[in-house]
């Protein structure tokens, strides 16, 4: 086994952990740092329930290397709270109660904190576009785009 050290900061703190420079990032975050916010759905990159922020953009951390993205600057859903309060994205799904089984739910939030990160007041058609890649098998896409008006508004 080659196991090599790899440096990565995640909500703001710095791990150096023994893990194979190709081991993907999601299998690091929820494995070895125990950050279970990014979930697993596809493996593929396809379906945005893995979705992290990697230097403020939304990015699908079961297709990237860990060992590719030492020295940037990783939050996963754990690091968007700040001193015990949710993010006003968080705040906006919880108000709206845009859930159902839950799981794409990591995906939807930490995409929709990149567009807002980049356009603090995105329009309809910005929400739609940005989250026109990340599934809900459950439906439950008209909750979902009251809580992303609500956050953006
Ligand atoms: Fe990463 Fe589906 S698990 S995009």
């Amino acid at each position: 086994k080659s196991d090599a050290a790899i440096s990565l900061t995640v909500n703001g703190t710095d791990h150096r952990l023994a893990v194979p420079p190709a081991a993907p990032l999601l299998d690091v975050l929820r494995n070895d740092l125990r950050l279970n916010g990014p979930k697993f759905g596809c493996g593929l990159g396809q379906c945005g329930a893995c979705t992290v922020l990697i230097d403020g953009l939304a990015a699908r951390a079961c297709t990237i290397p860990a060992g590719s993205v030492a020295g940037r600057r990783i939050v996963t859903l754990e690091g968007l709270s700040r001193d015990g309060r949710l993010d006003a994205v968080q705040e906006a799904f919880v108000a709206e109660q845009a859930v159902q089984c839950g799981y794409c739910l990591n995906g939807m939030i930490m995409t929709l904190k990149a567009l807002t990160l980049r356009d603090p007041a995105p329009d309809e058609r910005a929400i739609r576009e940005a989250l026109r890649y990340n599934l809900c098998r459950c439906g439950t896409h008209l909750e979902i785009l009251a809580a992303a008006r609500r956050a953006c508004g």
